[in-house]
């Protein structure tokens, strides 16, 4: 813990981050994830922290240090994931950087599953809670909510339909086309959604889209408009 706080445009704030994949178990030894690296949220939740802001940083399963600064809460599941989110609440703002796996199996088996000679078992799956829908209209809703849509085709349309969906503020939209690399990849060329338009940025590092995203934060929360 940092015994004096860093000045900065972010002092006293507290601002909520999510990372990286999440993991569904099917059975002790098998999951279903996705290939997020978590590089894109831990570095808001650095960028966050060095503008002196508070940081709760709830992250999946990644290889990845823990950002200088930052509280980090480890989940496994979007479940979980969603749970240690609405534990960090009150925050002055939110950024939802995971890729929360949309689905979960309907009942995981608490044994390995075996191969029968019968053929592959039937995975039913269920939906998993929409975690930034449900902060984004909960009743503590942060003053500034940022989600991310990740895409790999029309991805400025997809990102407008999601930004009304979900009630937030902005919406981070990248393609993640594996032959763009941005998954896993340093490297990103986003979107910035917006009920006033969209703002399309140049390929820049995952480092830099995380310093001028937090600093929109910032004058948004200072302008006290979301
Ligand atoms: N998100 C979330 N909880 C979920 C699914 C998504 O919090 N269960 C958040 C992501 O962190 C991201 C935003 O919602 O900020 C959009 O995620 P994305 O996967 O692009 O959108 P979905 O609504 O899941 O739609 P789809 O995957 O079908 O495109
Ligand atoms: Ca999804």
């Amino acid at each position: 813990a940092r015994l004096i706080p860093a000045p900065g445009p972010l002092k006293g704030r507290h601002i909520l981050v999510t990372s990286g994949p999440t993991r569904e178990p099917i059975d002790p030894v098998r999951y279903i994830a996705n290939h997020s690296s978590g590089k894109q949220g831990h570095a808001i939740a650095a960028a966050a922290a060095a503008l002196g802001a508070r940081v709760t940083l709830v992250s999946g399963p990644v290889r990845l240090p823990d950002p200088a600064g930052v509280e980090v809460v480890r989940v496994e599941t979007a479940r979980d994931m969603l749970k240690a989110c609405e534990a960090a609440l009150p925050a002055d703002a939110a950024v939802f950087a995971a890729a929360v796996a949309d689905w979960r199996v309907a009942r995981d088996a608490d044994h390995k599953i075996k191969k029968t000679g019968e053929g592959p078992p039937a995975l039913v799956l269920v939906e998993n809670p929409d975690i930034l829908a449900t902060i984004a209209r909960g009743p503590r809703r942060p003053a500034v909510v940022v989600g991310f849509a990740a895409e790999t085709c029309h991805v400025i349309d997809h990102a407008k339909a999601k930004l009304a969906r979900k009630g937030c503020d902005l919406i981070v939209a990248n393609d993640v086309s594996p032959e763009t690399g941005v998954m896993g990849g340093d490297r990103n060329r986003i979107h910035l959604i917006s009920t006033s338009g969209v703002e399309s940025w140049p390929e820049l590092s995952k480092d830099e889209v995380a310093t001028c995203l937090v600093a929109r934060i910032a004058k948004r929360l200072a302008r006290g408009e979301p």
